[in-house]
């Protein structure tokens, strides 16, 4: 097990310190600093490194040299990209500001003035110019998450820092976490008017005055609200409402976890109008009613998967727990039949994909969800370009242990280069597997400048799915109908299913068994053409 902060992202505490993430809040392992060191050096320095080999190595229960214990950030499953050199940072913690308007008792931004443990410089503000540059030295840079430990709006320079970033970087997906409390009516109007935040975290926890306060302290929940609820309005005057996704957090204590609080809560939040975000905590005070995999926990979340308000220390109890699969499903071991999907720029290409389902669970609609394969183009280092149209699961993969095989085509970039197909499972609605710690597939995809390559041959792969399926020649019509399909685009794997689909009954079930075959005839002919 990984933990994607050492591979893909970067921490940067308030007084310059880059830390592994979170977990480290006092900064025992510091791989630099922002005011004199260089991001590129540091991130592929031999700190980094080090790191990032230990943890391909150890086995998952081993204690993190930095923290000594068990580190909750290890949950994800190492692909074959994730080599110890070479990395660019996607996403960053950016720490503004280090001190708070509240104390809330398992914050370590409470400590930091009084405990020893914590450097002198631990409680600082990083300047404007800081921040700005540290953005401007990622240009692989995906979203920035605008909080760590502290008020991030007690910045006085928070909604500049926000302004300046979307100016420069109107790509980058931009979230941050508040207790509401500090922001004015201007900060408010500047955030909606500008948008100057994709998503923004309320964190308040609590549905009654006197509950709230008990993990607030000094807080006041009237006042959260009303900050929650005044960005709200702001967002439908200037028309944001949709481009900001505006969160009620309420994590669950023993204190603010009765029935009645969190049916007050609902109705507040209905009012109001935001969704609230239930989180199970793992620190002192933690609900007892609602914990990981219980019955009220599984009626709280309706669809019974309650991961998503896992903190990280509890998703490594909750793997652990479940033989290292994610609410015993989200398990997959993909494989390709070739290292490289490769073709002239802006053609189609194909390859065999096998999926078999290592989980305890089918991946079956009976949930009511829907499964398939999901598919993102990305960069030559891993930036996400594009997400691709998905692909049907081979329908042996289905059960527990099953395994089966899909046709996977689609069409490459049409700028020449050297690319990624990040390849994963998708439960519709819910998750991509890989966010559940099941390794994703990530192979390489090479598209080049134009050469011998003929475009597929639409009536020959129709006239190969004839025969593979049914053992005789396509008749007019219906070559004419498949190759409109396929000329427009429809992937093959698709086309499979819709021949099999308008069958008469009984030639159906023949068909199914033919299918791999016929993949793998049709793919052949593929290959011998380019
Ligand atoms: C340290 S806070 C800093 C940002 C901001 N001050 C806030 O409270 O949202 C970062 C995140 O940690 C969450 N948090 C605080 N105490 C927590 C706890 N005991 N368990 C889980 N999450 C907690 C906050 O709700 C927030 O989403
Ligand atoms: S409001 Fe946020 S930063 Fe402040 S003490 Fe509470 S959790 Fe920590």
């Amino acid at each position: 097990m990984i933990c994607r902060m050492i591979f893909d992202e970067l921490c940067v505490l308030a007084n310059g310190d880059i830390v592994c993430s979170c977990g480290d809040p006092s900064g025992i392992r510091v791989y630099g600093n922002v005011f004199h060191d260089r991001i590129a050096d540091i991130y592929n320095g031999p700190k980094y490194v080090e790191m990032r080999a230990w943890q391909l190595n150890a086995k998952h229960d081993s204690f993190c040299p930095v923290i000594k214990a068990c580190c909750g950030g290890r949950v994800s499953r190492a692909t074959s990209v994730d080599g110890t050199t070479g990395r660019v940072v996607r996403m960053l913690q950016l720490e503004p500001i280090s001190f708070c308007n509240l104390k809330c008792p398992a914050c370590p931004v409470t400590q930091f003035h009084i405990d020893p443990g914590f450097r002198n410089d631990r409680a600082s503000i990083l300047p404007l110019e800081v921040m700005l540059d540290v953005v401007n030295q990622l240009p692989d840079l995906e979203k920035i998450l605008f909080y760590n430990f502290g008020e991030p709006f007690l910045h006085k320079h928070a909604i500049a820092f926000l302004r300046q970033v979307r100016g420069r970087r109107s790509d980058l997906v931009l979230h941050t976490s508040t207790n509401g409390l500090v922001l004015t009516d201007g900060m408010i109007d500047a955030i909606a008017s500008e948008i100057l935040a994709d998503r923004i975290v309320f964190s308040i926890d609590g549905a009654r005055e006197e509950s709230y306060r008990k993990y607030r302290v000094n807080g006041s929940l009237n006042k959260a609200l009303s900050k929650m609820s005044a960005l709200v309005d702001a967002c439908e005057r200037f028309g944001s409402r949709k481009r900001i996704d505006i969160v009620w957090q309420y994590i669950l204590f023993e204190w603010n976890d009765s029935d009645d609080e969190l049916s007050h809560a609902r109705q507040v939040a209905n009012e109001i109008g935001v969704p609230l975000k239930w989180v199970f905590t793992h620190t002192l005070g933690a609900s007892k009613r609602f914990t990981d995999g219980s019955e009220l926990a599984a009626q709280l979340f309706h669809t019974g998967d309650p991961y998503s308000a896992l903190t990280c220390d509890s998703r490594m109890l909750h793997l652990w727990k479940h033989g290292g699969v994610a609410g015993g499903r989200y398990l997959a071991k993909l494989s390709l039949d070739r290292e490289v999907l490769a073709g002239p720029a802006g053609t189609r290409a194909a390859a065999l994909l096998t999926v078999e389902n290592q989980s305890s669970l089918p991946w079956s609609p009976d949930s009511g969800q829907l499964f398939r394969i999901g598919l993102l183009l990305r960069s030559e280092k891993g930036r996400v370009l594009e997400e691709l149209p998905g692909i049907p699961l081979p329908a042996e993969s289905i059960s527990p242990g099953g395994k089966g095989t899909v046709l996977l085509d689609l069409v490459l970039p049409p700028y020449p280069g050297d690319y990624q197909l990040f390849i994963d499972i998708v439960e519709e609605g819910v998750c991509w597997f890989s966010e559940r710690s099941s390794p994703p597939l990530v192979c390489k995809m090479r598209a080049v400048i134009g050469g011998s390559h003929r475009e597929w041959n639409y009536t020959a792969l129709v006239e190969t799915i004839y025969q593979a399926l049914l053992g005789r020649p396509a008749e007019a019509g219906g070559l004419q109908y498949w190759m409109s399909l396929l000329s427009k685009g429809m992937p093959l794997e698709r086309i499979l299913s819709k021949f099999v689909a308008a069958a008469s009954s009984d030639k159906r079930d023949s068909m199914i068994r033919k299918k791999p075959e016929a993949r793998a005839t049709l793919l052949s002919a593929i290959d011998a053409a380019s």
